[in-house]
């Protein structure tokens, strides 16, 4: 058993079950994938609204780089939950997605630069720099752009964020950008080995 030494369940970790089974009913059911990310968005921001169901060890930030941890995945691969955990000053390149995806904080605060492609393929930001804070959402779709850079809105304390994507997201082929719009193909991968215990009813969770 020492593989699973140290690994402890969180005390409301049936959120998390919760959000799973209600966000596959709604793939199931969904017209397209504007009805995903608006009501999908609505089922993160309830998820986000509780800070009692992360387990620790999938919120534990790292002096080297921002984690991302896999929660779930869902059995197809239509979609995917993951934790974002930056430690102070922590941030990404600028990247992008090429699948749906939903963004919401859980501790902390993240900031989001967005950028759009020039004529002549340059990367420009647009919009303000959006601060988003605890229990807000931000949707992210490709139709629209989905190309931008995150990062820890502190530089001296983490933050943690909870983002579902419309995919496997550690598996996606996309691409980071140089600020000169050059982009490097860019496969995430993911922070963990093992996945938390969404499963055992039996623990009353
Ligand atoms: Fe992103």
């Amino acid at each position: 058993m020492t593989l699973f030494a140290g690994l402890t369940v969180a005390p409301n970790i049936a959120r998390l079950r919760s959000f799973v089974t209600s966000l596959a009913d709604l793939i199931d059911g969904a017209r397209d994938e504007s009805e995903i990310l608006e009501s999908g968005g609505a089922l993160l921001a309830r998820l986000v609204s509780r800070d009692d169901w992360l387990p620790d060890q999938f919120a534990k930030p790292s002096p080297e780089r921002y984690q991302q941890y896999l929660l779930h995945c869902d059995s197809r691969e239509r979609f995917s939950v993951v934790s974002f955990v930056w430690d102070g000053g922590q941030g990404t390149p600028i990247h992008d997605h090429r699948v749906w995806g939903l963004v919401g904080v859980l501790r902390g605060a993240e900031r989001v630069e967005q950028y759009q492609r020039r004529a002549n393929g340059s990367l420009e930001q647009v919009g303000p720099t959006v601060t988003l804070g605890e229990a807000e959402v931000e949707a992210i779709d490709p139709r629209s752009g989905d190309i931008h850079r995150v990062f820890n809105a502190y530089s001296d304390a983490p933050s943690v964020s909870i983002h579902v994507y419309g995919g496997n997201i550690g598996a996606v082929e996309r691409a980071t950008y140089d600020s000169d719009g050059t982009p490097k193909p860019f496969i995430s991968g993911y922070a963990n080995a093992v996945l938390p215990n969404l499963w055992d009813r039996s623990a009353r969770t």
